[in-house]
């Protein structure tokens, strides 16, 4: 069919036809129908969209009373910095040494964007050429395709590190030999490996690198001059791997490390560290990321390509007001970690009694399960048609495995945070329901 001329760039029909992600109108059609118990028991239960529901009220209540008790100062008015207002990023910095990173962080090292996305795009357009490649392991986040490559030109590799969930378990999946391997691949395809993006913990699996394998992993990029990013936008969204019902679960005891540490010690200009405090302190509609990096070029040139991305003054103040406050800020972060395993746990119990093979997660607000049992055949379509049937028979709406970029049919994302305790359990006796049925027509027909 001739394309119709809608005099938009090669790039802009190509974004008018492709859409973001391609769960985002079911999304806003469940959104529209949530569970309610009273109101409408017959609703639907998003958990396909990475937001943190369990503690969003403390937040908004912490806000307003900023709001109701301060005065705005003079500078939210006008233009200010272009990595930040530096008062807030000595407060965002100071926040990240007590809470995430552990380790000394200079707010001269750290750079404020409209939340994780934009210092993902502005951080790749500084770091790479068109053409560049960006090694991820897969699984992993679908919108980094994007935010990766739509204003750099990088190119995304999606490198597979195992097929059936039980070949990894809870272990971090990247390893040097697999590196290695993808640096020659690379190599004699003409292409310029670029970047190591690792996600920890990890956006879909809730895998997390423990501080060797960081470690090891950044020798190796130092080594063969490879920027390596890590992602830590769920750092602070810790699973307790020790609880009795988990321990078993997890052949590899590690505890979180920001990879801040590494850096720290290595000072080098190939290591960097994304952030933002949309998912932990579950604001993603403020905006808010963070980048930090030891390499002043990187930094001068991130303030440079930062004016359309800045975070707007009023959020950038209120955002360091909260920080301020030691106590809440510790206070919520425990209260945090305890609702997500609580909404964890149900949700993995749910698994164990379908059978239902998951990683187990160390951090983040997911669980990815593989639910191939349920295919009536090994391919996309019959995937596709297994999500639709959950949702059209339960209104539980899962992430579809499509855009993961995993190999293998029948896997799913299951966001634990994005409903309370109270409505996630209603959702997975429904999905139990609704699947343990399935099974046996399937076995009976
Ligand atoms: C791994 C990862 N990076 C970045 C983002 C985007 O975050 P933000 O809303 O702060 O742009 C997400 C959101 O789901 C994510 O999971």
């Amino acid at each position: 069919m001739m394309q119709e001329n809608t005099g938009l760039s090669l790039r802009g029909n190509k974004l008018a036809t492709n859409p973001a992600r391609v769960d985002f109108e079911i999304f806003l059609e469940a959104s529209q129908n949530i569970y309610n118990p009273t109101d409408n028991p017959d609703g639907a239960f998003p958990l396909n969209v990475a937001e943190n529901h369990l503690t969003a009220s403390i937040i908004k209540d912490q806000l307003t009373s900023i709001i109701q008790q301060k005065n705005v100062p003079d500078w939210v008015l006008g233009y200010t910095d272009l990595l930040g207002h530096p008062d807030v990023r000595i407060q965002v910095a100071r926040f990240m040494e007590q809470h995430l990173c552990k380790c000394p962080i200079s707010h001269e090292t750290i750079g404020l964007s409209a939340g994780a996305s934009a210092i993902i795009e502005v951080s790749s357009f500084i770091l790479a050429n068109p053409g560049d490649v960006v090694v991820i392991p897969a699984p992993s986040y679908p919108m980094y395709t994007n935010d990766l490559g739509l204003k750099s030109g990088m190119i995304r590799y999606d490198l597979q590190t195992h097929y059936d969930l039980h070949e990894i378990g809870s272990k971090a999946p990247v390893n040097i030999e697999l590196l290695d391997k993808t640096w020659d691949e690379l190599k004699a395809a003409g292409k310029c490996f670029k970047v190591l993006l690792i996600t920890s913990p990890d956006n879909p699996t809730g895998c997390m690198y423990a501080e060797r394998e960081l470690r090891k992993l950044a020798e190796w990029c130092m080594q063969h001059k490879v920027h390596m990013i890590v992602n830590e936008i769920y750092g602070l969204s810790l699973i307790d791997t020790e609880g009795a019902l988990h321990k078993m679960n997890y052949s590899d005891e590690g505890t979180y490390t920001s990879f801040a540490k590494i850096m720290h010690v290595a000072n080098s200009d190939y290591l960097h560290l994304w952030y933002a405090f949309s998912k932990d302190f579950a604001m993603s509609g403020l905006r808010v990321g963070v980048v930090h990096s030891l390499n002043k070029a990187f930094i001068k040139g991130y303030g440079n390509a930062n004016v359309p991305h800045l975070v707007s003054n009023i959020t950038q103040w209120m955002i360091g007001e909260l920080l301020k406050d030691d106590d809440f800020i510790e206070q919520y972060i425990i209260e945090n970690k305890i609702r997500l395993n609580q909404s964890y746990q149900l949700v993995i119990k749910t698994l164990n009694k379908l059978e239902v093979p998951y990683i187990p997660s160390r951090g983040s607000f997911f669980i990815w399960a593989d639910f191939s049992k349920y295919l009536q055949e090994n391919t996309d379509q019959s995937e596709e048609q297994l999500w639709l049937d959950i949702y059209k028979n339960t209104g539980v709406l899962l992430t579809p495995g499509i855009g993961f970029q995993h190999q293998k049919n029948g896997l799913f994302r299951i966001v634990f945070t994005a409903v309370s305790f109270t409505h996630l359990e209603v959702a997975m006796n429904r999905m139990s329901d609704y699947l343990l049925g399935r099974k046996i027509s399937i076995k009976n027909s």
